[in-house]
């Protein structure tokens, strides 16, 4: 834990949380349940490792069956279901052919409330991937093992794109559509991708936004990288419509609908990759301001997804199955694409904003679609409830299932999640996990394990999480105390490296607790998550948050110095320091403490920029809650900003803490008065 930001608020929410009592799921959740196996977890049990992921595998259509489970030679850079060959597309479309041609794969949901829903076929699907890949391989160039970066809005043609790249068995890297184009840039070079993909425009909170412009913005910036996109592809919100303000550049850009007819009725076959071959990257922020791109393997994540899909979101082919996160993030990759495509499910896409026009949106599309398995957020469930909850039980749908992810869920908003929109009937999976672990770690298993709201609950069957103090030592369950939570092994779905930096892969993940670097027994590499979590004496966990200068945002990453440095991009701004604070609908948000260069003057207009920079630089979502123009930051004497300070003034403590070893502790006084 680094020392200064030693008070990140985000674990006193759970800290203060008392202990709540059980919820049973319904019997007729149990009666229809994928998994009731009480022996699972002994099956499951560390003795058989690794063996007990052939089932994983074992959902999937291999090319060629691998032949071992496991190679930890290069620990702990693993592979897994070695020798094995497989295509991710076929395993999400090809095979289910024969039995669901006709059904639907993609229910995709626009935000404008009078365009009708579209229903995307397993077959228009297969269709679909397959003009797409032509176009891909043969106008853009794109072949096996490249990368291509994607920046795109919640349609069905983002998924499209994604399984056509997994055709070639090119890596694709989504980039979140609410990034900028900065943001965006950085990846493009990162990834060193050829193709960039985008869409022209599309719909949120009631506004057609330009979409495009961002493109030319990556396109720019990454050229002043030095590294020069060949081809932009622009996918257009409506066929036939350009409709962005944004020019088309001449022999750069191109209108993916203009293109396709060409490609008409082609057909790719799958390329066979290797099991652990890379599927995608997911750039997640770390610590320090270069985002990492986590590397996802094919064989290992699909099977994972899969299995966690089946398993814990507990989806059948006939389910008709919701996740409201957004495929820019992981969860959108595990758990609206792989993850319930792999299944043969219907997977609901919603382009806009939850709460546009109203709260009752939400139950408006689970009535109309049948949604009987729902998926979100805290912070979702917390604005649905602050809008007033939209009175679902106006509405006729009933979801069996339901899940949140992404961040910590206050007991209360759990029960209201689970009263209001669970109407009493559904199972409740709280599922603790992260772009770089591919899918669930912690969660209960729905039809065996009893709910408990505020808690994770136990490991995953065939996880064996572990909780270590600073030292090393474990910190049993029951003893009250929290730590760092890791896991004793690995698992299919965890990433392979970061993308160029497997140095950093090994540093950040494995190097505290690692006893012998030359090692190649998985047994001395535990993987850290870098989640502060306690286990209750029932064995279930809590997580507390990010123990690293990372900011969870309405369930997203954002590294703090990611903003700074976006601040930093005002000229007149000396020093800046961005803290978590609490808040009621998001749960945390950046609030960010500026100090000037000598002889400017604070005014609102400046704050303006300062907040203007960030929400530029990186995205409106990391648009801080607060700009505070202060005359210092609190420093050590060393030099070290101590931003534990001014997270306890953000979020309105008392107690400062120590500030006796700071080099000026009469700022403190200062800024908290220019604080409230
Ligand atoms: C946090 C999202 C508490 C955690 C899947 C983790 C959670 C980070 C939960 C990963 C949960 C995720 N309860 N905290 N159920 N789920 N987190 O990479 O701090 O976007 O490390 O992956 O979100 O965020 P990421």
């Amino acid at each position: 834990m680094s020392e200064e930001n030693a008070g990140v608020s985000e674990a006193e929410i759970a800290v203060h949380w008392g202990e709540e009592s059980y919820f049973h799921p319904p019997l007729t959740f149990v009666a229809q349940a994928n998994l009731t196996d009480p022996s699972i977890r002994e099956r499951f049990s560390l003795d058989n490792f690794p063996e007990y992921f052939k089932e994983f595998a074992d959902l999937l259509t291999w090319d060629k069956y691998w032949e071992k489970t496991l190679d930890t030679s290069d620990a702990p850079f693993y592979r897994w279901f070695v020798g094995g060959k497989l295509n991710a597309s076929y395993n999400c479309i090809d095979r289910h052919l024969p039995q669901y041609s006709n059904k639907t794969a993609i229910h995709f949901v626009p935000e404008p409330e009078n365009e009708r829903i579209e229903h995307v076929t397993y077959r228009e699907l297969w269709v679909r991937v397959n003009e797409f890949a032509a176009l891909l391989r043969d106008f853009a160039g794109v072949k096996r093992g490249d990368r291509v970066t994607i920046h795109m809005p919640m349609t069905p043609e983002l998924p499209i794109t994604m399984l056509a790249c997994a055709r070639l068995g090119a890596i694709h890297s989504v980039v979140f559509a609410g990034f900028s184009g900065k943001a965006c840039a950085e990846r493009i070079v990162d990834s060193e991708s050829d193709v960039l993909v985008t869409m022209d425009s599309y719909y949120r909170n009631g506004a057609l936004l330009d979409h495009k412009e961002k493109a030319d913005i990556a396109f720019l910036e990454a050229e002043a990288m030095g590294h020069t996109l060949q081809k932009v592809l622009v996918w257009q919100r409506y066929a036939g419509r350009y409709s962005s303000p944004t020019p088309m550049v001449d022999g750069r850009d191109f209108i993916v609908q203009d293109l396709l007819p060409q490609y008409r009725g082609q057909r790719v076959a799958p390329e066979s990759m290797n099991a652990e071959d890379p599927l995608f990257l997911m750039y997640t922020s770390g610590s320090t301001g270069r985002p990492k791109g986590a590397q996802h393997g094919t064989g290992g994540y699909l099977s994972y997804a899969a299995w966690t899909s089946k398993m814990i979101q507990d989806i059948h082919p006939e389910d008709v199955y919701w996740c409201m996160a957004d495929i820019g993030w992981i969860t959108g990759h595990s758990y609206i694409v792989y993850g319930p495509l792999a299944l043969a499910a219907s997977s609901v896409i919603y382009e806009g904003t939850p709460t546009y026009p109203d709260a009752g949106r939400p139950w408006r599309v689970a009535e109309e679609l049948g949604v009987n398995i729902f998926h979100t957020s805290p912070t979702s469930i917390r604005a649905l409830r602050k809008a007033g909850g939209g009175d679902p039980d106006k509405y006729d749908f009933h979801f069996k299932h339901m899940t949140t992810v992404g961040e910590p869920i206050e007991p209360d908003v759990w029960k209201w999640y689970y009263e209001n929109v669970g109407k009493g009937h559904a199972a409740i999976v709280d599922t603790w996990w992260q772009t770089e672990t591919g899918g669930f770690l912690c969660t209960t298993v729905p039809a065996l394990d009893p709910m408990k709201p505020g808690s994770a609950g136990p490991a995953l069957p065939g996880i064996h999480p572990v909780i270590f103090d600073e030292e090393g030592k474990e910190i049993p369950a029951g003893s009250n105390k929290a730590g760092n939570i890791c896991i004793q092994h690995p698992w299919p779905g965890i990433f392979q490296t970061i993308w160029k930096d497997p140095e950093r892969f090994v540093r950040t993940y494995f190097a505290k607790y690692n006893k012998n670097p030359k090692s190649t027994d998985w047994r001395d590499w535990p993987y850290m998550a870098g989640d502060g979590a306690m286990q209750a004496p029932d064995g279930y966990y809590r997580i507390l948050g990010r123990i690293d200068d990372v900011i969870n945002v309405a369930g997203h990453r954002l590294g703090t110095k990611e903003l700074e440095s976006a601040a930093m991009t005002v000229p007149e701004v000396a020093e800046a320091a961005v803290v978590a604070a609490k808040d009621q609908i998001k749960g945390i948000m950046p609030e960010i403490y500026v100090s000037l260069r000598p002889g400017v003057e604070p005014s609102e207009e400046l704050r303006k920029r300062v907040s203007e920079a960030i929400a530029k630089e990186i995205g409106p979502i990391a648009r801080p809650r607060g700009v505070y123009i202060v005359p210092d930051l609190p420093k050590t004497r060393s030099g070290k900003i101590m931003r534990r300070i001014l997270a306890a003034i953000s979020n309105n403590s008392g107690d400062v803490g120590d500030v006796t070893t700071l080099s000026n502790p009469e700022t403190v006084d200062i800024i908290r008065t220019m604080h409230s």
